[in-house]
């Protein structure tokens, strides 16, 4: 029987500090918001994810990949549009100095609330049965009109204090952080850190197309860190300062990018499916209002316990990037296409996952509680992250059933063995049960134990995480057997 609970994010969330997947970063100063530090085991979970996207996306013909640095010239972020558009309005509560976006802060509200709120503003105008849907879109409208805006905030009252009234003006904040290059601390010096590592790739679009004569259609793929200042952090990896992404950019001819948007789109789920992730926790959203880059855009989505959150998207860019990266920078980023004898600016499609928040929907697609029982026949509840083999941060686990007969020898040798070709724990405290539950607490796939039995015939037991299954295989077959299983 599987009990899912309803406070599961704050198991994983504890989870995850107490088996050494993340921790708070600069935890002993009290932690930095926003900013999280990936443990033992986190790093391995997320170096798994990483190389899976990167085999997924570079182990073909027609993809590149590309490590661009995080600092780049301050014209790019111009060319991006970044400088003018990348912010999001923010108002702070006046009484308790809470600070919100505002398209958050709106969109938290309830449909009964929205309707209170234009009833007050509009007296006599919502008092009749209007459908949700008319005052959703009557409640966008105002949201969405810079005057009209303002006498809804002072309609609204802070959620953290529940004062009324209490709203600032929105104000617009660029969410990218600065910094200087160089000794000087002024104007001229000011760099940024990427917001999102795309721009490295369009950049060196013709860099890499002629050092590796790829002809369109053709991608580069990249993951790295990316930097944004964003008001609201919340819910542990999900939105946070820094993070990782894992961006494929797709330069096509222009008539064919639709077919090109379909085809990733396509590849993309895919992924999610093939390591695990089950149909029915993911979801296509897509974009009505589009970035000023896009002409169709979609996200994947995840349900996270908190909600349905995206985790990638899919992005139809035109030739907006690389023009504009023409106008602002003089050189020409056009691509002559030898067969048709003529030269154009290539459409993108992109493909931009987040990696850390991919890690964390995995985390929470493995997390399980289910009713097991105990060597004693003794019902319990046992924790167990049913990760797929290949993003599992330990692949398997030795036991010396005893710690005499020579059998952590062999248990020794077994690790020595295995641990050049896998990730393999060694464990001989505590009784196996014990062992066996602290194993799938942190998602290891198989769990092998030397036994009586092995003395006499140089065989182990190896368990299964899911089915708990036991099975006997020869030492000299493990490293064979394990393989094929991972
Ligand atoms: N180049 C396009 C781009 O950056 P985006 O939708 O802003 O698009 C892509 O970001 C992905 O990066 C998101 O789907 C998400 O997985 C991840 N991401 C964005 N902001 C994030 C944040 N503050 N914290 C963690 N991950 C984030």
């Amino acid at each position: 029987m599987v009990k899912q609970s309803e406070n599961i994010m704050d198991k994983i969330v504890s989870l995850a500090k107490r088996r050494g997947f993340v921790f708070q970063s600069s935890e002993i100063y009290g932690g930095l918001n926003g900013c999280w530090d990936y443990g033992p085991l986190g790093v391995e979970l997320l170096r798994n994810v990483k190389d899976a996207w990167w085999k997924a996306m570079t182990f073909r013909d027609n993809i590149e990949g590309l490590d661009a640095s995080i600092l780049m010239h301050p014209r790019v972020w111009e060319a991006s549009g970044h400088v003018e558009n990348f912010t999001d309005p923010m108002v702070d509560c006046k009484s308790c100095k809470a600070r919100y976006r505002v398209d958050i802060l709106l969109d938290e509200l309830s449909t009964k609330k929205k309707k209170e709120t234009l009833r007050e503003m509009f007296p006599g105008k919502f008092e009749g049965q209007q459908k949700d849907e008319i005052i959703e879109s009557e409640f966008a409208k105002i949201a969405n009109d810079d005057n009209a805006l303002r006498s809804l905030l002072s309609a609204l009252s802070c959620p953290q204090c529940g004062n009324k009234s209490t709203f600032t003006d929105a104000r617009k904040f660029n969410l990218m952080f600065k910094t200087f290059i160089g000794p000087m601390e002024d104007s001229s010096a000011i760099v940024y850190l990427r917001p999102e590592t795309a721009q490295g790739i369009f950049v060196n679009f013709l860099n890499v197309q002629s050092a590796s004569r790829q002809k369109i259609p053709f991608g580069i793929a990249q993951i790295g860190k990316a930097f944004r200042n964003e008001i609201n952090t919340k819910n542990f990896l999900f939105r946070t300062r820094e993070f990782e992404q894992m961006e494929m950019q797709f330069f096509v001819k222009p008539e064919t990018d639709e077919t090109w948007f379909e085809y990733w789109r396509e590849q993309r789920m895919q992924w999610f499916y093939d390591l695990g992730m089950r149909k029915e926790k993911l979801q296509w959203h897509k974009h009505d209002k589009l970035a000023h880059y896009a002409r169709n855009a979609y996200d994947i989505e995840y349900q996270f316990p908190f909600g349905w959150g995206e985790i990638e998207g899919i992005h139809n860019r035109t030739n907006f990037d690389l023009s504009r990266h023409e106008e602002f920078s003089g050189k020409s980023l056009k691509y002559f296409d030898e067969e048709a004898k003529e030269k154009y600016v290539p459409f993108i499609i992109e493909t931009s996952a987040g990696a850390s928040r991919s890690c964390m929907a995995f985390l929470i697609e493995a997390y399980r509680e289910e009713e097991a029982r105990t060597a004693d026949g003794e019902m319990e509840t046992r924790v167990v992250l049913k990760f797929n083999p290949k993003l599992a941060p330990i692949k398997a686990a030795i036991f010396p059933l005893v710690n005499r007969d020579g059998m952590p020898e062999i248990a020794k040798k077994i690790e020595h063995d295995l641990r050049p070709s896998f990730r393999v724990f060694y464990d001989d405290s505590g009784a196996v049960g014990r062992r066996y539950r602290r194993q799938d607490e942190v998602g290891t796939p198989f769990c092998i134990t030397v036994d009586s039995e092995t003395l006499e015939n140089q065989t182990v037991t190896i368990r299964e995480r899911d089915s708990m299954e036991q099975v006997r295989v020869a030492i000299s077959s493990l490293k064979s057997w394990l393989s094929e299983r991972l």
